[in-house]
């Protein structure tokens, strides 16, 4: 792999990605790794992120200075490139000033082509806009370092090393506002490193099935759908591995969107061949949420009905694997790879705890894991769907919360009121789809204002209905959004067709408030 040293900032995820996006395998390592461990994984490359210290703090998160020793190419980014600076022999100087945001730069060197050192630019403009966010300032390259590029308060603000192979700009080269940042990715990886481009989804499938072959040899497999992506395509991955070994479990609570259970039990079994079980949970679900209306004991409930209806199953399917004489020992759990980084990495398969993708399953289960997306982002995770040939309603979807619709009526859960969201939701879906806005927006919840009421007028009387709130937001990881400015002509189709097609809802309002300090949901 290429490996990721994380200095500690939110820049990590995002190189690890844009490295995958090169079609070159990346994973992330912490920076207090050591030479042993990172020679332990052979890398092929290394790239030293950004982070939010400065080298001269206290504490500063440093590098073992072997891991340059080890004659892997190497790519310093923002704070890396300083770190790297220093450790080399250079110098870095506290300027006092701040250079943040689109900088100009000037490329100082001749692009070269395959080979030399500017090969880090090569086919770039002399000058360019880059992303800067930085304190600090290498003031020096070290020792058989060449210049390659300067801004008006950074005189080295990219440098290189051919014969070395160490690579270094102040800029960010990750992100969107660096123009030709991707350019400088893959530069440093084909061409400076040499590292071919053969990661993509087809090679993850094959590896992923034959570990998983290995891993489960003749066991049985026992997987929970939830109609998402990430459930959706590790079940898929595992049927593809070990066929009829493996039965899927989708609890139909009731709360799901309209065409959702439809999806899974037809679409994606007809193109799967997954063998489903189906669990009709949907009057438990709505006996037990009767009277509710605190968000957070309606969410509690249905983590429970969740877990109940779901151990239901489990223990004869268990007892049937039994009596066949091949126990069920497996569990598939769609976790993908930020949940990985962000809870301190680890390796390896252990006894389930802390994940709960599928509404929350059980803590104490004897199963062993199988997670087969857990080195992968969530767009791989939808090109490897795309690739087993999923149905694109399933590998498109947008997220949607485990306790699904009903922590989208603000107020008692009841049928009815299930059926009016239903049908608003699925015009709001259908009317965003068509207009192509699909890409531009994270997700938009549709809110169910059950305990309000407002005057109307509709046809030639007078109503007294609830309204349905709006709410499209656009965001990167769902920690921070923003309301997205959906086209006015789009919401007045969603609005017109919700008020005139949905019964009971005589106003559509929209929710303009950003993440935080509104939540994405409104329960
Ligand atoms: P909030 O409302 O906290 O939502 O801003 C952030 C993201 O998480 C989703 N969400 C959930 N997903 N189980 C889930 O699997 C849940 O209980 C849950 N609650 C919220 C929400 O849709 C958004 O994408």
């Amino acid at each position: 792999p290429v490996l990721v040293v994380d200095f500690g900032a939110q820049y990590a995820q995002l190189i690890a990605r844009r490295v995958r996006e090169a079609s070159v395998y990346s994973e992330i390592v912490p920076h207090t790794i050591t030479a042993a461990e990172v020679a332990a994984k052979n890398p092929v490359g290394i790239v030293l992120s950004g982070g939010p210290s400065s080298v001269y703090e206290e504490g500063a998160p440093a590098l073992d200075p072997g891991i340059l020793e080890l004659g892997v190419p190497t790519l310093g980014i923002c704070y890396g490139f300083q770190v790297m600076a220093r450790q080399l022999g250079g110098e870095v100087a506290q300027t006092g000033r701040r250079e943040y945001g689109s900088t100009a730069a000037q490329v100082t060197t001749e692009p070269a082509g395959p080979g030399s050192g500017n090969a880090l630019l090569a086919g770039q403009p002399a000058d360019q806009t880059v992303w800067m966010s930085h304190g600090d300032s290498v003031s020096r390259a070290p020792e058989g370092f060449e210049v390659l590029a300067s801004t008006a308060d950074t005189p080295v603000a990219a440098f290189a090393n051919d014969e070395k192979k160490f690579y270094g700009v102040q800029w960010h080269p990750e992100v969107k506002h660096s123009p030709y940042g991707q350019a400088v990715i893959e530069n440093f990886l084909h061409r400076a490193a040499g590292i071919p481009a053969d990661w993509n989804a087809g090679n993850v499938i094959a590896e992923q099935v034959e570990r998983i072959r290995a891993q489960v040899g003749t066991g049985r497999v026992l997987s929970a759908l939830s109609g998402g992506v990430d459930s959706a395509v590790s079940t898929a991955l595992v049927h593809e591995a070990v066929g009829d070994q493996l039965v899927a479990v989708f609890v139909d609570h009731g709360l799901l969107r309209k065409g959702e259970r439809e999806q899974v039990e037809q679409d994606y079994v007809a193109t799967t061949g997954v063998r489903l079980i189906t669990v009709d949970a949907r009057e438990t679900f709505l006996n037990a949420l009767a009277g509710v209306s605190d968000p957070e004991q309606k969410r509690k409930i249905i983590g429970r009905e969740f877990i109940r209806a779901f151990e239901k199953v489990q223990a004869e399917l268990v007892a049937e694997a039994a009596a066949e004489g091949e126990p069920m020992r497996f569990l598939v759990q769609g976790t993908l790879y930020p949940d990985v980084v962000e809870s301190g990495g680890g390796t390896g398969t252990a006894n389930i705890k802390s994940h709960h993708n599928v509404g929350g399953l059980p803590e104490d289960l004897e199963f062993e894991l199988i997670e087969p997306l857990r080195t992968l982002f969530k767009d791989e995770v939808r090109a490897i769907g795309r690739e087993l040939g999923l149905p694109e309603a399933i590998v498109g979807r947008q997220p949607f919360p485990g306790p699904g619709l009903g922590i989208r009526i603000v107020g008692e859960v009841t049928a009815d009121r299930l059926e009016i969201l239903r049908e608003a939701d699925a015009i709001a879906r259908a009317e965003l789809t068509a207009a192509g806005l699909d890409g531009q927006i994270w997700q938009c919840p549709v809110v169910l204002l059950a305990d309000v009421r407002s005057v109307g007028v509709q046809g030639d009387g007078r109503t007294y209905g609830h309204p349905i709130v709006l709410r499209p937001v656009s965001s990167e990881d769902a920690m921070t959004a923003d309301w997205t400015r959906l086209p006015y002509e789009v919401l007045a189709k969603i609005s017109n067709r919700i008020t005139n097609e949905v019964r009971e809802v005589n106003r559509v309002v929209l929710d303009v408030t950003s993440k935080p300090p509104g939540t994405i949901e409104w329960e």
